[in-house]
């Protein structure tokens, strides 16, 4: 995950919010590699440069202390590099890989998504309704599936989101502002709090959740109830708007493209490959945030050490010299899988198999259960955000039309 950054009265700034997808398209071919003036910092748009960046851990990194992530979290996996990251990834990595995750949480999120839609259209297969999904289906379906992963209950559901947005915005106080820095310290005291209750409790008692594994790791590989907490409030804050983004990012895609939407309704095997065409096409996360450790150059540009560099996935998903006619989605492109909305390199994210689990659990039972999905008329279909790319607000229909 990227910093978010906060807007600016700056032309550069107001084309890449208005429309980064020719913005980013512009400096492919013109600048892959442009100073941000306005954000003191680089933008780099070309696959290749983003691929290499991101497994270059030789000249540029993610720990300093000069982030604000850093500063809002401590250390944890995203802010160190090299044998202490891995030190501390490799102690939850098992708990994340697809076997696993699916044998802990599959059933789970199947139960949770289908309660969720109980809420929205009544038990069963709907007869006809309309909803605004984000709200009150794919935000909180994210924050359950990670209570439920961490052994925390369901009812933590309104403290684990106002926790989610200090922290959204403690990440985009770029001003430094001390009231928000203050607000977050606390915010993270009482997650730490919280996470140590259940860490106390598993050591007694082990439940077989994440926590529980890395408590009662080996004595010599195992971290310190510190280093729990600060990878569990790294682990949490990746999970939520990222998996919400990427169930709205596909609904605005079945409904978008009445094509792509009945071919999915008559094979549901294609599921996945409207995910990944997805991650490619909308990425949810724009950016990846590096920091030049010596000076380097990129594309015939020189990088300094101690400048910071935005690597633009979502514009290294759209570079024509991987994918032909990025701009088109494509359900059946070959390469659909060598985007990098997940990153590459060794901070690649952890819960990639998490988040496509929940997404193609959600995405199924909302195709048998909502015949006829569709955008509620008058209610346009749009897609904001410069650093997570979703639909503000998703009103659908379905079911037979009044
Ligand atoms: C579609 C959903 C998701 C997207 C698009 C996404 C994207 C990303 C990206 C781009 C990174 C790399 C950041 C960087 O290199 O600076 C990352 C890292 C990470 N993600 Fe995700 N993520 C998603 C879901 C999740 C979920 C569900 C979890 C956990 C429950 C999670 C946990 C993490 C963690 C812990 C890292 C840091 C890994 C490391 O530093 O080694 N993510 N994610």
């Amino acid at each position: 995950m990227a910093v978010m950054v906060e807007m600016h009265d700056d032309p550069v700034i107001r084309a890449l919010e208005a429309d980064p997808e020719a913005f980013h398209a512009r400096l492919r071919q013109e600048a892959p590699v442009f100073r941000l003036e306005a954000w003191g910092l680089w933008l780099v748009t070309r696959y290749e440069d983003v691929q290499a960046i991101l497994r270059d851990t030789d000249n540029f990194t993610t720990g300093t202390p000069a982030s604000l992530l850093y500063d809002t979290f401590g250390a944890h996996m995203l802010t160190t590099d090299g044998v202490a990251q891995e030190r501390l990834k490799s102690r939850f990595r098992g708990a994340f890989a697809p076997a696993a995750i699916r044998a802990a949480m599959q059933e789970t999120v199947r139960r949770l998504s289908e309660v969720l839609l109980d809420g929205l259209t009544g038990p069963g297969v709907a007869g006809q309704g309309a909803a605004e999904w984000r709200r009150q289906f794919a935000s909180r379906l994210p924050v359950q599936s990670i209570l439920s992963l961490f052994g925390l209950p369901l009812e933590e559901e309104p403290r684990l989101r106002r926790w989610y947005d200090g922290f959204e915005r403690a990440l985009a106080n770029f001003a430094w502002r001390e009231d928000v820095r203050r607000q977050a310290r606390e915010d993270v005291a009482e997650f730490h709090a919280l996470i140590q209750r259940h860490i106390d409790r598993v050591r007694g008692l082990p439940d077989g959740s994440l926590f529980s594994q890395a408590v009662h790791d080996n004595a010599e590989d195992r971290l310190s109830d510190a280093e729990i907490r600060q990878n569990a409030a790294i682990i949490f804050f990746g999970g939520i708007s990222t998996v919400e983004a990427i169930i709205l990012n596909c609904l605005y895609v079945l409904v978008g493209q009445p094509r792509v939407h009945a071919a999915v309704r008559a094979d549901r095997s294609r599921l996945p490959d409207l995910l990944e065409e997805t991650l490619r096409w909308l990425s949810p996360v724009q950016s990846a945030t590096r920091h030049v450790a010596r000076d380097v150059r990129v594309a015939g540009v020189t990088l300094k050490a101690g400048d910071t560099v935005n690597c633009m996935l979502g514009a290294a998903n759209r570079d024509p010299a991987v994918f032909s006619e990025p701009d088109t989605f494509d359900l059946e492109r070959s390469n659909a899988r060598r985007h990098l909305a997940f990153a590459s390199g060794p901070h690649f994210c952890l819960g990639s198999h998490f988040a496509r689990l929940q997404a193609l659990t959600a995405l199924e039972q909302i195709l048998d259960r909502c015949p006829d999905l569709r955008p509620v008329a008058g209610q346009p279909l749009v897609i904001s955000g410069v650093e997570f790319r979703q639909p503000p607000a998703l009103h659908l229909a379905w079911g037979a039309s009044s």
